[in-house]
């Protein structure tokens, strides 16, 4: 792991083991501190362990043996195409979905027989908007609250992911008055409220304005930094370039590729380039059959290729063009981002 995060503040008078035995809201109200900071006094419990995962759903092999580790303080992106299985596993790690077989733990809590210590140390965004339209924001946030045992200490915390997530003006606003993207943003403080270790965002910014994405991401940086582990799905693949340490590419219910952003985009890059050429807006130009499926963008001016240069030299591309007919003023070069990655190894799997 490239960088490890240390501890918020360690206090150093521990055994530094997680005691599995002992509840940990127990434990932990009786110390008067908050249950997830024991966590980082053990050893090195990876946030989560994930091992030969499967799921069915009838016929469907919505998870086909899936295995990963997450260590603490990890910035870790799970991206994958519409229906590759990416919920289905945060389900599982949320108990909500019971996996077919394999096991899955949450800083070495097992997800099923351990229910209440690991969705204790999780705070799941889940993509689907779930609410209960009865409540006011601050009613649901301290109902929430109470879940997990916390009463009046939480205040200043709950007020504080209010105005993180500027809900300050519809803190008294009951649910099913409010927009589907603040329903998003009173879901994250919900997942927040028991300031879980692990931080789990399902899709968090889909259909969501500029605006909250970005407090949105300020916000979650800055739990990163506090030492959160935190797991983000989604499908703008540039915050995933942006924000994320390490990520999983999950195509088909398995992981087709695991590594550092940095390694990742390497390997790629060694591959993927993306061909931009200049055209002259008073010639007709029309693409090519063979070279269709390699077509990003068109307009009037310019039009842009992904070559992958395993298969097919820029030369060899720009020759068979010209033999085709057309007739181009000029033509530059892009080194592939992590989209191209993606869709170069989704196509592959
Ligand atoms: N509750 C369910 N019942 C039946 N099939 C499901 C259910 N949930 C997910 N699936 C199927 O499992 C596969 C993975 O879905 P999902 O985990 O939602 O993918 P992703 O989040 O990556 O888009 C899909 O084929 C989906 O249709
Ligand atoms: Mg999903």
């Amino acid at each position: 792991m490239e960088q490890q995060q240390q501890p918020p503040s360690q206090t150093g008078d521990e055994t530094g083991r997680l005691d599995k035995r002992t509840p940990l809201a127990h434990n932990d109200r009786q110390r008067g501190r908050p249950a997830w900071r024991k966590v980082f006094e053990g050893p090195m419990t990876p946030a989560i362990e994930v091992s030969q995962l499967h799921k069915h759903y009838g016929h469907v092999h919505a998870l086909d043996g899936v295995s990963f580790t997450v260590e603490q303080g990890e910035f870790f992106a799970l991206l994958g195409p519409n229906g590759a299985g990416k919920s289905t596993l945060i389900n599982i790690l949320a108990g909500l979905t019971r996996a077919t077989s394999g096991t899955a733990s949450v800083f070495g809590y097992d997800v099923q027989k351990q229910y209440r210590q690991a969705r204790r140390l999780l705070g799941i965004v889940p993509q689907e908007l779930v609410f209960d339209p009865f409540f006011t924001v601050r009613e649901v946030l301290t109902i929430q609250s109470g879940y997990f045992g916390l009463g009046r200490e939480n205040r200043p915390w709950i007020n504080e992911l209010i105005d993180s997530l500027l809900l300050t003006d519809k803190a008294d606003t009951n649910m099913r008055a409010l927009s589907g993207g603040m329903k998003r943003r009173v879901l994250i403080a919900q997942a927040l409220v028991h300031k879980p270790p692990l931080i789990v965002l399902d899709e968090p910014t889909a259909g969501v304005d500029v605006e909250l994405r970005y407090s949105l991401w300020k916000f979650i940086r800055r739990l990163h930094r506090q030492g959160h582990t935190i797991v983000l799905t989604t499908h703008y693949l540039r915050e995933a370039q942006e924000l994320c340490q390490r990520i999983a590419i999950v195509n088909h219910g398995r992981i087709v590729a695991l590594d550092t952003k940095d390694h990742l985009m390497e390997k790629g890059s060694g591959g993927m380039v993306h061909v931009e050429i200049k055209l002259d807006p008073m010639q007709a130009f029309s693409v090519p059959d063979a070279w269709k499926n390699c077509l990003v963008r068109q307009d009037d001016c310019s039009v842009t290729f992904r070559i992958d240069r395993s298969q097919h030299t820029v030369l060899e591309f720009l020759d068979q063009l010209r033999a085709g007919g057309a007739n181009f003023k000029d033509f530059t070069l892009h080194e592939a981002d992590l989209e191209d990655i993606f869709v170069s190894l989704i196509h592959k799997t």
